[in-house]
């Protein structure tokens, strides 16, 4: 059993619609393991690699928000054994580099994937989107990539912790350290900016205010937590955030578009002293144009979040505990569950906005 053969969704070239192929899956080496995918999300990301966004390392495996059970682990693997059943990361930190020496593992400067590649059936080496690649039946990745979490949580719930929803809530509780008693604005209300809203309920905050020019997020992000909306295709959001923070602006404001416009509300819908945090990704041309005196002025801090500033070991099973508990209702992000060969139509769906999270099931 050196090589396996599992079926995979490839995205073969820039904008080309997603195949699935047969995917050859080497035996775990040192330091690697082999997982048996159960259930794994539809993310931006994923398209994002299709359409050439990210690099032209053509052909991706897509797929990264993924749970499974480890099917092998390679020599040396001593943090998980077959039967575990685990959410992938895509940030395995090292333990080595300055950011984990300083005990700042979260931040560590270099994460790292299999070193062996998965590939076609014409040895065609793949890219596995994120160093994932798990809409796959099975997947090779490093160990440090599996993080233990409590098996009796669905997969198609579990996975979400893997990306997006960890981004998320990570934001408001690691990045933002959102704590009882703050207001909290969430600009940009998708799966992120939603997980977000979750995030700020669960520490505590006493005002989520969901900001978006969706009516339909705006509903759902109502659902979550959210306990006021504004809808900023018809109202100025800073002005509103101010008016609904007895005309100050809110300790926390969560930006979770990416974009130059909405970061500025952020900027200046917070309070004096307050707390930015970015957790959309911009793309490379974007530009921020602020008077340096605000900036100075106005105090506090701005940041960004790297996957919600996540330690996978740490919150993957604190997030998925309470959520079992009936404490974090991760369920609402899953709107359906689809099969393998359906990727494409997710893709058309998200794009559109109807869904917050497909997954794939197994
Ligand atoms: N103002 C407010 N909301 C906006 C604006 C805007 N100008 N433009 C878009 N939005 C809203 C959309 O209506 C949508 O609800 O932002 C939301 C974005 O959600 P998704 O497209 O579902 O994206 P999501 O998966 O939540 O990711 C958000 O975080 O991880 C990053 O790359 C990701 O940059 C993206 C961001
Ligand atoms: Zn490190
Ligand atoms: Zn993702």
């Amino acid at each position: 059993m050196a090589v396996q053969q599992v079926r995979g969704v490839i995205a073969p070239g820039k904008d080309q619609p997603v195949e699935v192929r047969t995917v050859l899956v080497p035996d775990p080496g040192p330091g690697e393991a082999v997982v048996k995918v159960q259930a794994c999300g539809v993310c931006h990301t994923d398209l994002h690699y299709k359409q050439g966004g990210i690099s032209d390392d053509y052909p991706f495996l897509l797929g990264h928000e993924a749970a499974g059970v480890v099917e092998s682990v390679g020599e040396g693997v001593t943090d998980v054994a077959p039967g575990d059943f685990v959410v992938l990361n895509w940030r395995a930190v090292c333990g080595q580099c300055r950011a984990c020496l300083r005990g700042r593992p979260w931040y560590c400067f270099d994460t790292h994937n299999a070193q062996q590649r998965m590939t076609l059936e014409d040895g065609t080496e793949l890219s596995p989107a994120l160093g994932i690649g798990a809409f796959a039946e099975k997947t090779l990745v490093a160990s440090g990539q599996c993080t233990k979490v409590d098996p009796a949580v669905a997969p198609e719930v579990a996975g979400l912790l893997g990306c997006g929803v960890m981004a998320g809530i990570g934001a408001a509780i690691n990045t933002g350290n959102v704590g009882r008693g703050d207001s909290v604005a969430v600009i940009g209300c998708g799966g992120v900016g939603d997980a977000a809203v979750m995030g700020s309920r669960l520490a505590g905050a006493a005002k989520i205010i969901a900001v978006d020019i969706d009516q339909r997020k705006l509903d759902t992000a109502v659902k979550l937590g959210a306990t006021h909306t504004v809808n900023s295709r018809e109202t100025d959001p800073v002005e509103a955030i101010r008016e609904l923070t007895g005309g100050f602006g809110a300790d926390v404001v969560i930006e979770a578009v990416g974009r130059p416009e909405t970061y500025k509300q952020a900027f200046y819908a917070r309070d004096l002293a307050g707390t930015v945090v970015l957790v959309g990704v911009p793309t490379p041309e974007m530009r921020l144009d602020l008077p340096l005196l605000d900036v100075f002025g106005r105090g506090g801090s701005l940041k960004s979040s790297w996957y919600g500033d996540c330690l996978p070991s740490r919150d993957f099973p604190m997030l998925v505990d309470l959520h079992l508990q009936g404490r974090l209702d991760l369920g609402a992000f899953v709107t359906e569950t689809i099969a393998l060969d359906e990727v494409e139509q997710a893709f058309d769906r998200m794009h559109q906005g109807d869904v917050l999270r497909s997954v794939v099931v197994f």
